[in-house]
């Protein structure tokens, strides 16, 4: 089978060029610029998706998502087929969840319940990291037999204290055998023992509304344990990658652990681009809806963290994705704050969000490319078959109309959940067709996927390693 996609803009993050892109079955066979003898040879037998006026991008890579994870005696809304299918709509082509390890169970248990989740169920390609929440010497062994079968990344967690947090020292041990093997430790990094001592003195007077999850989990708290976490992988000398990254003083411990020359990566999300503290103070129990961890921070974060990802000290925007019905899920804590599930729902809309940066000059049309989909390819092992337009890699490539204007509503996204954190706003950008392995899932603007498409990816280890 031949596609060809002519007359649009190829972005990478070396730049943007005219150029015609052939694929034949899977995958990208060749590039050429328009009007070229080469492209006239591509026409023959093809079938042609028209692109002029049109942005050709590599299929976006989204590294942090929780489909269906089990949270606060519930479970995340999305199963694989309905997020994959959401992910999809957006211009996202590739997923990177979490398998959960539960406490005293081996790994592979863990890993084995996802896979199956995820078998037959995926519209487009997933990996997965390994959250590990039991850590000893038995699991260290069984994370290197992990790496080998291409889960590469473990995440550990500071916050959630009972549940899925790890002592320092934990985390330390996990990351001198990461150490060893290559694998990158991520780190959900709040100090979540001091955390608790907060909520429990605010629910001792009362306060039980939503922003009361902000209050009790201050910005120093988050700054406080990256500098920590950075600090235990550098004694570890091991690469260590900060998710959900949210402010000012944590990003300047990436960054001077970057200075430093340490392998100390981080992302962000864009709910802590575009949303803020004060939306979880909204009036009742609206703020609920906004209710994550790390909790959304003031306004005042946002342009530092704008900064960071032109800087690199942030290098890639993730969603976090992990949604909750507004009723009967977020409303478990309708008389309790810490009793409600922790996450958003924002698979869909990471491409478009941060377009809207572009728009406003925060970033570069290859800076764009780069966070979405080149450098989370690279930094979790999946380049160059995912992340890049070029001969060879897998034809995930999204057709953008960058002047085409929707406005986000649960009415009419694709995300199992039954509220949107950007009811109303209008976006310009979209993704008009979508292809996963030279398959179109999105033909101009209809979803045309098959669940049963998307593949398990066996990653290598990160490629940004000093
Ligand atoms: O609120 C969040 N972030 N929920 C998902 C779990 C996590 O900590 O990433
Ligand atoms: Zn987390
Ligand atoms: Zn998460």
């Amino acid at each position: 089978m031949r596609t060809l996609i002519s007359g649009g803009t190829v972005v990478s993050p070396a730049g943007a060029a005219l150029s015609e892109v052939l694929i034949e079955d899977e995958r990208v066979v060749a590039l050429a610029a328009p009007g070229s003898e080469m492209a006239a040879s591509f026409c023959a037998g093809a079938n042609v998706i028209e692109a002029a006026g049109l942005l050709v991008l590599p299929g976006a890579v989204d590294v942090h998502t929780h489909m269906e994870l089990p949270f606060g005696g519930t479970y995340a809304s999305d199963t694989f087929e309905t997020g994959t299918r959401a992910a999809a709509w957006g211009g996202t082509t590739t997923i990177v969840d979490f398998a959960v390890q539960r406490k005293g169970e081996p790994l592979r248990t863990g890993l084995d319940v996802w896979l199956a989740k995820a078998e037959g169920n995926c519209a487009i390609d997933y990996g997965f990291h390994m959250i590990v929440s039991d850590v000893n010497e038995q699991i260290c062994k069984e994370m290197d037999v992990l790496v080998g079968e291409g889960v590469t990344s473990f995440k550990l967690f500071m916050a959630y204290p009972g549940v899925l947090y790890s002592t320092d020292g934990e985390i330390f041990r996990a990351m001198q055998q990461a150490a060893q093997s290559g694998a990158t430790i991520m780190v959900h990094a709040e100090n979540g023992i001091a955390i608790d001592v907060l909520v429990s003195q605010a629910l001792a007077r009362g306060e039980t509304a939503p922003r009361f999850h902000g209050t009790t989990r201050p910005d120093l708290l988050e700054a406080e344990a990256t500098a920590r976490a950075v600090a235990l992988a550098r004694v570890a000398g091991a690469p260590v990658y900060i998710v959900h990254l949210t402010t000012t003083g944590a990003l300047e411990a990436v960054a001077e652990a970057r200075r430093a020359g340490q392998n100390a990566f981080a992302e962000t999300c864009p709910q802590y681009l575009f949303l803020s503290s004060d939306d979880l103070a909204r009036d009742g129990f609206e703020g609920a809806k906004y209710v994550c961890s790390p909790p959304l921070r003031a306004r005042e974060h946002q342009a530092n963290l704008w900064r960071g990802l032109r800087t690199d000290d942030l290098s890639i925007v993730s969603t976090d994705h992990c949604p909750f019905f507004f009723k009967e899920q977020k409303e478990l804590g309708k008389e309790d704050f810490s009793k409600i599930p922790n996450g958003l729902p924002a698979v869909e809309h990471r491409v478009d969000l941060t377009y809207q940066g572009v728009r406003a000059g925060e970033i570069t049309l290859s800076r764009w490319v780069e966070v979405n989909a080149t450098t989370p390819a690279r930094m979790f092992g999946l380049y160059p078959k995912k992340g890049v337009i070029a001969p060879g890699s897998d034809a995930d490539i999204v057709v953008y109309d960058p002047n085409a204007r929707h406005t986000i509503s649960a009415s009419s996204h694709h995300m199992n959940v039954d509220y949107s954190t950007y009811e109303g706003r209008e976006v310009i950008g979209q993704a008009r067709w979508v292809l996963s392995r030279g398959r179109l899932v999105i033909q101009d603007g209809r979803y045309v996927g098959d669940k049963a498409h998307g593949r398990f990816l066996a990653r290598g280890t990160n490629q940004y390693l000093l």
